[in-house]
């Protein structure tokens, strides 16, 4: 028998990428996923993949920042799935650049997004893993980033959700539930939607994809394959993360595996300026 078979996992950010591929990596494992994204399409499309490969999920596409919907979705997937115990909280965003060079307003939508969802998440999935009397486990995607100063703000809100984990580990010492935060590198995804179009125009056409890629556009699955083998020396797999999370929550709960960073062999220098 799979080893997730029975358990109810939530995950957000889960319409591209690394959130993705989490979902698809649960639901093989058995896994019932509620999956939410922003592009109603794409996370129905990863919803239709589970259930292609014979799964279970079930898909809403909403704005994580809205606190009720983020509320009211981990409580319907607890009720719906007798219990929850997995959260992965994988929504998440970057602008980069210098800090002094920053848009003020951007910074309160990645602090929404990267740091105040997270907890909203989390502190619904902790109600829902209490009433149900259930083990459970909270996994965040964090950042390398959180451990350097030249990521700008963006560094900041993963340093941020790096203390709200370790926070909820110690709250949570007397229960069956555990923290787990995720610090990838860099990792091929759509996540470079918001970089330079030079920047990522030229990083595509060094790996010999013939891209003409502008600031905002979101990327098929296909051109990330492609870019993530020729590029592996210096990118990580979404699969590579979802197979960390994976290791994380089939430990016995009497362990609680806090933190693992993924990271390429070798690392690249992103815009900061
Ligand atoms: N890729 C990397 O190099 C890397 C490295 C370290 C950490 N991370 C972290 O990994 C996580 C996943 O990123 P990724 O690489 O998979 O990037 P991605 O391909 O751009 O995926 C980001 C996901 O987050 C969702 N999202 C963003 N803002 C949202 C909002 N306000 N409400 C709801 N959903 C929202 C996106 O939804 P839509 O696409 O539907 O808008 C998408 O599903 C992020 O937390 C990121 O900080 C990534």
């Amino acid at each position: 028998m799979a080893s997730l078979t029975g358990k109810t996992v939530v995950v957000t950010g889960a319409s591209s990428g690394i959130g993705k591929s989490i979902a698809l990596t649960l639901a093989r494992e058995g896994a019932s996923v509620f999956l939410a994204g922003r592009d109603p399409a794409r996370t129905k499309a990863t919803a239709d993949e589970i259930v292609a490969a014979g799964g279970k999920a079930t898909a809403e596409a909403f704005d994580v920042t809205d606190i009720d919907r983020l509320q009211g979705f981990v409580a319907k997937a607890a009720k719906a799935g007798d219990g929850l115990h997995v959260m992965v909280n994988a929504a998440g965003l970057e602008f980069p650049g210098a800090l002094l060079k920053g848009d003020p307003r951007r910074w309160k939508e990645v602090l929404d997004t990267n740091v105040v969802a997270v907890a909203v998440g989390s502190q619904a999935a902790v109600k829902a893993m209490r009433a149900a009397k259930s083990e459970g486990h909270i996994v965040t995607i964090s950042s390398i980033a959180s451990k350097r100063a030249d990521g700008g703000f963006y560094s900041a809100s993963k340093i941020a959700v790096n203390f709200i984990m370790e926070t909820l580990r110690a709250e949570l010492e007397n229960e069956p539930i555990r923290a787990v935060t995720i610090l990838p590198g860099a990792v091929g995804t759509n996540f470079a939607r918001n970089f330079p179009a030079e920047f990522v125009n030229g990083f595509a056409k060094a790996a010999g994809i013939d891209a003409e890629v502008r600031q905002g556009d979101v990327l098929p699955d296909a051109v990330f394959d492609t870019l993530n083998e020729r590029a592996a020396a210096i990118l990580a797999k979404p699969q590579d993360i979802a197979d960390a999370v994976l290791y994380a929550i089939q430990q016995p709960i009497t362990l609680n595996i806090s933190e693992i960073t993924v990271r390429p062999g070798k690392s690249i220098t992103l815009p900061s300026d």
